[in-house]
């Protein structure tokens, strides 16, 4: 698994990069769906009223309900990886807009096989900016919790899907999991201003949201000071 930078790029160079010129930051609507208490966003262009919605699944009903009342029109949908929680919804919102479908070339079988019908599949590769509109996010390749696993990154904000959560982080032990990978993307992610906002993948912290100043603060996955204090934390014998 290849570290987010090139060789010889130092991680403070390497963040730069990650925010340099960013698009306008969309509006994002965060909706809790599903009873494994998923997150979707519905992140929206305030003035074309163009939208991307992450991760739709469980509630597709309700993501259509929430974008007509927000009066806009879902034409992405963003996808952090595809953990069947994640994506359970694609084929369905879809095929009811018409969405083209921007995920990981890593895990684009995985759409294909859930939703053989989408029009355009759209390669998430690192730090491809994504238009919404006027607005738009970034692509950031953050590996380990799966093999293709990415976030988005707004102006000011970052959907971390099942990389960071509210005082926690994803699992290892899945296929495609790969704790170093999942290290080197958390330490990306805490490159990040710290002003910026969390949209985890899950309602699983103190609060639904957070930010990265929050999390070095409180995260004990973002508290371990070597790798190997990670590893064995997030490795540690489930009960
Ligand atoms: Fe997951």
């Amino acid at each position: 698994m290849s570290a987010p930078e090139p060789p010889g790029e130092t991680p403070a160079a390497s963040a730069a990069r990650d925010i340099a010129r960013l698009p306008p930051a969309p509006a994002v609507f965060q909706v809790e769906v599903g009873l494994l208490q998923n997150f979707c966003e519905i992140l929206y262009c305030p003035t074309t009223r163009e939208a991307a919605v992450v991760d739709p699944a469980w509630e597709v009903d309700r993501l259509l309900r929430e974008a007509k009342t927000l009066d806009v029109r879902l034409s992405t949908v963003l996808i952090t990886h595809t953990h069947n929680d994640h994506i359970e919804g694609v084929a369905e919102l879809a095929a009811a807009t018409g969405a083209a479908v921007v995920v990981s070339p890593r895990e684009a079988t995985a759409i294909r096989r859930v939703a053989p019908a989408v029009g355009t599949l759209v390669d998430a590769v690192d730090r491809r900016d994504i238009a919404i509109g006027d607005c738009g996010v970034r692509v950031l390749e953050t590996t380990g919790h799966t093999a293709g696993g990415v976030c988005y990154l707004g102006d000011g904000f970052v959907v971390t899907g099942d990389v960071l959560f509210v005082g926690g982080c994803g699992r290892t032990d899945f296929a495609g999991g790969d704790t170093a990978a999942l290290w080197r993307s958390l330490q990306r992610l805490a490159a990040l201003p710290e002003e910026t906002r969390v949209f985890p993948g899950h309602n699983y912290g103190a609060t639904a949201t957070s930010t990265i100043a929050h999390e070095l603060r409180t995260n004990p996955y973002l508290l371990c000071q070597t790798f190997e204090q990670f590893r064995a934390l997030r490795e540690r014998p489930r009960r």
